[in-house]
Order: C-alpha cells, then structure tokens, then sequence
C-alpha cells in the first residue's frame, strides 16, 4: 500500500488547512487508474454507474453485484486516493441489519474504505449511527439525491427556497452528529452549499454546490466528455475534453484502416524466424 494513501483523519485535516479536496467517480480498473494517476484524493464508484455505464435512464435499477463488481475492478486501480462505494437503492433502507451486511460486503469484498448514502432524516441517521457502530465509515449525501428521482420528480436544484435551504442545512448537521465522515452536497445554491460546509466539522464535498465547499467531485464520463451526443449537460459540470469524439475518431480510424487495408501492416505483424519459417514452408508451405 502507498505511504501517502490518503485517510479519513487526512480528509479532515485538509478540511481544517483549507485544502481542498479532489473527488471523482470511477467504475472500472483504467478510470481507477487514470483518477489515481492524476492525483485524485477520493475515488468514488458511484451508483452514477447506472447511467454512464450501464445505460439505465436513472440509479434506481443498479444492484449490490453491480457495485461489488465495479467496486473489485476500482480497487485493483487505486493505490493512494480514499475509495468510497455508494451504496444503491434499497440496499440500505429496509434494516439496519441489512444495511450493515450490505455494507459489509463493500468493505470485505470490495476492498472501499468507506460507503455513502444518499439522503437525510431520521431514518437515515439511524443508519449511518448503526453503520458507524459497526466500524463502517460512512459519506452522506443530501441536496440532488438521484435514488429520489420518483419523489422529486425532476433532477433540479435542491434548497432554493429559504425553508428547504434551512431544511438542508439541518440535515448536514443532523449526519455530521450522526458520524458521516464527510457529505456530498448536490446541486444546490452555492450560498447554501457555504454555509453547509461552515456550520459542520466535516469536509463538505459539492457537485454543483459552488466553489466554498472544501472539495469537488465530478462524474468521471461527465469531466471527460464520454457520454456522446444527445446526452445532458448539466450547467455544473465542466468538459474537460471531448473524449466520446477523440475515441470515436481513433475508433473510426481503425474501422476505415481495416477496410482499406491499412492496417495491419507488417510491423504490426509477428514473424518465424528465419530455420522455423524454412522448416514451415517445407511442411506447410503453398503449394
Ligand atoms: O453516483 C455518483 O456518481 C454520485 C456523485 C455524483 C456524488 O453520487
């Protein structure tokens, strides 16, 4: 393991010296690799699986065998960053029985040193009390929760009324003295999101929260412009590069290279050496 992998304890430690924290999704072993090559310092394998790999139009349908699955395949990328599983739908509401075992599995099988879980209220806390008590450490998640998606009924900024913005702040605080680690705040106003992250002890890592959180995060097919035309593009992600046309372009080149001929070439051939080719021919060879 590296000397430098990054903690819970060095997470808060960069909350209280105003460093901010860089956060990203992945889902298999190159997206680890390339998160952790670039320095990330938390690698979450979010339930955002469920769009950008596999197709679904929302979380809601994404199982514990595909996050065990995706969770295996991360861990093997990572070596330094803080790997996080995200806990899907239904995995952790029905006990906290089977919220814990769940969430067992991650830590055990999977090898992520903590879960997250969207939501807030009292049955939420509950969870993460029972899941801390259990030595799980758990990442809260409140604002845009997209396992709600019935309930909210449209992906939209969260907390823009005064009530809700007060509501959300409750809620930050009601799951830091629960025992969550840190809280994703999602696409909420960015005064809100400030005063999230000043008024708990936690780091408070946005995504559409604004630039006064104590970190980021950001879907890794979002920053790297995989997810092709026709998809969204929420106003609070940023395209690092258009990776959907550079992959499609490499892609199409090959396609056109193999009809044309182009490709392979010699050089991307193997040879016989010289006494097996003669020995060949002579068996083998063309008639
Ligand atoms: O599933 C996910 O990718 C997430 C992040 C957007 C925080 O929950």
């Amino acid at each position: 393991m590296a000397d430098d992998r990054v903690t819970i304890p060095a997470l808060l430690e960069m909350k209280r010296s105003g460093k901010k924290i860089a956060m990203i999704t992945a889902y298999d072993y190159p997206t680890a690799r390339i998160a952790e090559s670039a320095g990330a310092d938390v690698v979450l394998v979010g339930d955002s699986a469920g769009n950008v790999v596999m197709g679904y139009e929302s979380t809601i349908p994404v199982t514990m065998a595909e996050m065990l699955h995706h969770t295996k395949a991360v861990k093997r990328g990572v070596k330094r960053a803080l790997l996080v599983a995200d806990m899907p739908f239904m995995s952790f509401q029905v006990s906290a029985e089977e919220t814990i075992r769940n969430a067992g599995v991650f830590i055990k099988e999977g090898g992520a040193a903590a879960v997250k879980i969207e939501g807030a209220g009292r049955a939420r806390c509950a969870a993460v009390r029972a899941l801390c008590e259990a030595g799980i450490s758990v990442m809260g998640h409140i604002g845009l929760t997209p396992q709600s998606i019935h309930q909210l009924g449209e992906l939209k900024v969260q907390g823009s009324a005064a009530d809700d913005a007060v509501r959300l702040v409750e809620a930050a605080e009601a799951l830091a003295s629960a025992g969550v680690f840190c809280i994703v705040v999602e696409v909420v106003p960015r005064e809100v999101a400030a005063v999230v992250t000043s008024r708990v002890g936690v780091p408070v890592i946005g995504i559409g929260a604004g630039p006064d959180c104590d970190g980021q995060v950001l879907v890794f097919h979002d920053l790297c412009g995989l997810n092709g035309p026709g998809a969204a593009k929420p106003k609070h992600v940023k395209e690092y590069v258009n990776g959907y046309d550079v992959l499609e372009t490499a892609v199409r080149s090959y396609v056109d290279e193999v009809r044309s001929k182009a490709f392979p070439t010699d050089a991307n051939s193997f040879h016989l050496k010289a006494d097996d080719r003669r020995a060949f021919l002579e068996q083998r060879g063309p008639k």
